[in-house]
């Protein structure tokens, strides 16, 4: 991928249990583009949840763990000599997005580029591929998520990455007006705008009064607050403010940013096209419907204005009508923002609907992952072509449902070699219950973990291999 905005490499969680260590996730691998919607699709169980968690924290730690890989997220910074405004250092942009690992050339930092030293030997820190791996050869700015501290990770939830859940009911605090929910992601998440627009507000106001008899003794008040909101600007993070906001007779300030922020709730309520905006501001979360609720957390989620969207099954708590609406309303608002999406379901229809591209989980591992068309045309992984023939066909007149046979294995005793093999029907018990077979790309831009397609290939038939629906039911 050219332009990946969110690069998950080899990732392994664990969660400690009093039964044993659930091996959640082994060793996955996704790449997100800029502006590109990924769906993640499994059977429930496999780990599509903590996989997105873990990127940013969000599972349990303990009892989870993780224990190893990398989730790199282009992250460029503002400019520190020039505060964003433009100089030479950041040749004008305003922001730095040079790799701190190998200054921008792109080469691994411990073999110069060559995959290989002096001896002859590999490099193990790019694997052989003399590719710098803080910036996955791109030279940009990346950030390890996995390795950031709570504050910084405090900073790229909501801003980098934000999240919509399935249950919005419990996304949203029941005891807080809506308009008070959405404006505090803008007031965490984008303070530093919100306060130039209020600074521009207060100048108007002053300029108002200037040129008017009446109201002289608002002045000196309007540009106290000025200087403060000047100082906030200086010090966006600065907790002094918050703390001013709960003293008596000095809060008074807070009303301007604070009207700032509603009108920001308001269009964001507009852009998620709710009915009557206005008076659903003012409303609690019990007085809406659930997809009205799902509309004020996409809202929420996306006025931090995220690099990327993570939906996890967005839709499944809602009837159809409404999903329907809320999956046009998310693929209209993609185009708008430019966010990239990772769409988590176990619904193939809303899939093949709504992603580029396509990464196929089983317990814990990526079975294939394609552009979206390939895997429903020509999946070539056994569990995928399982999961596609079984999808309900109304015209076809079968006595029963395609199935997988088996089940999902426990994940703490899970099988050895791949995963799937005890419910494979073209398993081979010398390879596959031995050797877990890595994610390969077996056609151009169509990888898939599965012995047929890698070294192994040879124990296979032709027939066998060909890309196909519906041959494990
Ligand atoms: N806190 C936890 N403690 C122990 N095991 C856990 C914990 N959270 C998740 N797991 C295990 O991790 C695995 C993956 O769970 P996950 O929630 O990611 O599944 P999922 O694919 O999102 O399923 P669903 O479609 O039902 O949401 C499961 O086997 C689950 O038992
Ligand atoms: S590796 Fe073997 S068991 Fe696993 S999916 Fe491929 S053929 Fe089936
Ligand atoms: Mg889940
Ligand atoms: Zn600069
Ligand atoms: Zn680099
Ligand atoms: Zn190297």
């Amino acid at each position: 991928m050219t332009d990946p905005v969110l690069v998950v490499h080899g990732l392994k969680v664990d969660f400690d249990t009093y039964d044993g260590i659930v091996k959640a996730l082994d060793g996955i691998d996704v790449d997100v583009g800029r502006g590109e919607t990924v769906g993640l699709v499994g059977e429930t169980g496999c780990g599509k949840s903590v996989t997105v968690n873990s990127l940013v924290k969000l599972i349990p730690i303990p009892p989870g763990r993780i224990a190893s890989g990398r989730a790199l997220l282009h992250w460029p910074i503002r400019c520190p000599d020039c505060r964003g405004k433009g100089c030479a250092r950041c040749q004008g942009t305003g922001t730095l997005d040079v790799c701190d690992a190998c200054r921008g050339d792109r080469k691994c930092a411990r073999c110069r580029g060559f995959g290989k030293y002096r001896d002859g030997k590999a490099c193990r820190t790019c694997e052989a591929t003399g590719r710098c791996t803080s910036c996955e050869g791109s030279g940009k700015r990346y950030v390890d998520l996995l390795q950031l501290s709570p504050k910084e990770l405090q900073q790229v939830r909501g801003s980098a990455m934000s999240f919509i859940f399935q249950e919005p009911m419990s996304a949203l605090n029941p005891v807080i007006p809506i308009a008070e929910q959405i404006s505090e992601t803008f007031y965490y998440h984008q303070r530093e705008s919100l306060v130039q627009s209020t600074l521009a507000a207060l100048d108007q106001e002053i300029a108002r009064i200037r040129g008017s008899e009446r109201g002289s003794w608002r002045l000196p008040i309007l540009r106290f607050y000025r200087q403060l909101y000047r100082r906030m600007g200086e010090k966006p993070n600065s907790r002094f403010f918050q703390f001013l906001r709960r003293v008596p007779l000095m809060r008074r300030y807070h009303r301007w940013i604070a009207r700032e922020m509603r009108a920001r709730s308001l269009e964001a309520l507009k852009k998620v096209r709710i009915p009557s905006p206005e008076n659903v501001l003012d409303a609690y979360p019990y007085e809406l419907s659930g997809g009205m609720m799902q509309r004020v957390v996409i809202a929420i989620a996306l006025a931090g204005n995220p690099k990327v969207l993570i939906a996890d099954e967005p839709t499944t708590a809602l009837d159809v009508t409404i999903q329907s609406q809320i999956l046009r309303l998310m693929q209209d608002l993609k185009q708008d923002i430019q966010t990239a999406i990772v769409f988590i379901t176990h619904d193939l229809a809303i899939i093949a609907q709504v992603c580029d591209r396509v990464s196929v989980m089983y317990a814990g591992t990526i079975a294939e992952t394609a552009d979206a068309r390939s895997v429903f045309q020509a999946p070539l992984h056994p569990y995928t072509r399982g999961l596609i023939g079984a999808i309900p066909r109304p015209h076809r007149d079968a006595p029963r449902l395609p199935e997988i046979k088996g089940s999902v294995p426990n994940l703490i005793t899970p099988p050895g070699g791949c995963r799937f093999h005890p419910r494979c029907k073209f398993a081979k018990p010398a390879v596959c219950g031995s050797e877990k077979p890595l994610l390969v790309e077996a056609l151009p831009g169509h990888r898939v973990a599965c012995h047929m397609y890698n070294h192994n290939g040879h124990l296979w038939t032709e027939a066998e291999k060909k890309p196909q629906v519906e041959v494990v039911a």
